[in-house]
């Protein structure tokens, strides 16, 4: 009988095999986007006396101010032919078609068409908004359903002692990989290595609890060195730290997200720990593409305008990353000729998984009320 070779027998153990996990009814690009949730459809200074026009959930929205600075939102389509409201003109606080001149109230109803007196019943829709500076929500779906309670008490600059910096993404991907992008953090040591990744990131135990139609995460990775952005901004060269990531899938429109860093071996007066805040503002455009606001608050170097500057173009590239990243994806599944392809997840693929079934049950739940004429496609 022929020996196995020695070296085989003590060698290190080979690596464990990473378990699969069961495919579940999950959301992706193909499923109808949710109507009935709150989204951000503009920041505050994107809305004047000036017509703006910005596509949500595949609707045309036109927005504008009313001369009390109450902000408007209407479909962007004449009832009369179609024209782009956004093409006409404010008088006062009604809108004017600029093709024959019809007038709507801020209401969406029309109350004049030339010549002809006042109509009634030709309207557009009107969507409610609420104005939470520097941010503006909209609800596109069942009007009657729009509870401002339901919009996250998350806010990227209302509390005292924090610094934010911010930016804003188009991204040609469905919103749900965004989502689930957010929950998986082992892509950090890869594709994010040169900024807020390092290598032991992909393989950190993950704590995930799912409630409420909501998903937190949070890993700990201790006693380790500093990712290389925060390293130098946060002065850690060659310190060790504990670093707790928490994230949290709050709803369709919104993941938030914190992060904590605690030097181990401060020197006196030196600050021990350094706390960051992160919110992700994802309004679906269309089924193929997304609109990202972000927004990262800190507590420690809050009045430098350097750390100020250094945070926003190490995070902006970070997030570039992901959009490229995500509209790659997006090419090969549009592209792929291989119709048969199946995806495989692992355990650490789990808290994105949660957060795509819930979206996914949220849409099964719409269904009947496709007939509200949001545009799925
Ligand atoms: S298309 Fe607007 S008034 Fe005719
Ligand atoms: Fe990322």
């Amino acid at each position: 009988m022929t020996e196995a070779p020695a070296a085989l027998e003590s060698g290190p153990a080979p690596p464990p095999v990473p378990r699969l996990v069961a495919p579940k009814r999950h959301a992706d690009e193909h499923t109808p986007l949710i109507a009935n949730a709150w989204y951000v459809v503009a920041k505050s200074d994107e809305i004047s006396r000036q017509l703006n026009r910005r596509r949500v959930l595949g609707r045309d929205v036109l927005l504008y101010r009313k001369q009390s600075g109450e902000p408007v939102a209407l479909s962007n389509r004449c009832a009369h032919r179609s024209y782009p409201l956004s093409n006409g003109y404010l008088d006062g606080d009604e809108l004017v078609c600029g093709y024959h001149g019809l007038h709507y109230d801020a209401k969406g109803f029309c109350v004049r068409v030339p010549g002809r007196g006042a109509p009634s019943g030709v309207k557009v829709s009107s969507f409610k908004l609420i104005e939470r500076a520097p941010l503006v929500w909209i609800w596109l779906g069942d009007q009657s359903l729009a509870d401002e309670g339901l919009i996250s008490q998350h806010h990227p600059t209302e509390d005292a002692g924090w610094t934010a910096v911010s930016g804003y993404f188009h991204i040609k991907s469905n919103y749900v990989h965004l989502h689930e992008n957010l929950h998986d953090l082992t892509h950090f040591s890869y594709l994010h290595a040169q900024t807020i990744g390092t290598k032991e990131f992909a393989e950190i135990p993950i704590t995930v609890d799912i409630q409420d139609g909501e998903v937190r995460t949070r890993r700990e990775l201790l006693n380790h060195p500093a990712p290389p952005m925060w390293e130098e901004l946060m002065n850690l060269r060659g310190k060790r730290v504990d670093r707790i990531i928490e994230g949290h899938y709050c709803s369709p429109g919104l993941h938030s997200a914190r992060l904590t860093i605690r030097d181990l071996s401060p020197k006196a007066n030196d600050l021990e720990e350094f706390h960051l805040r992160i919110l992700h503002f994802i309004s679906p455009e269309t089924q193929d593409s997304t609109h990202y606001w972000w927004f990262i608050a800190r507590d420690f170097a809050q009045t430098s305008a350097e750390v100020s500057g250094a945070v926003e173009v190490g995070i902006s590239n970070t997030f570039q990353q992901d959009k490229d990243a995500l509209e790659a994806i997006s090419e090969v599944k549009r592209t792929d000729g291989n119709t048969s392809f199946r995806e495989a997840s692992f355990l650490s693929d789990r808290p994105g998984m949660a957060t795509l079934r819930i979206l996914q049950r949220a849409a099964d739940a719409e269904q009947p009320q496709h007939a509200d004429g949001i545009s799925r496609a």
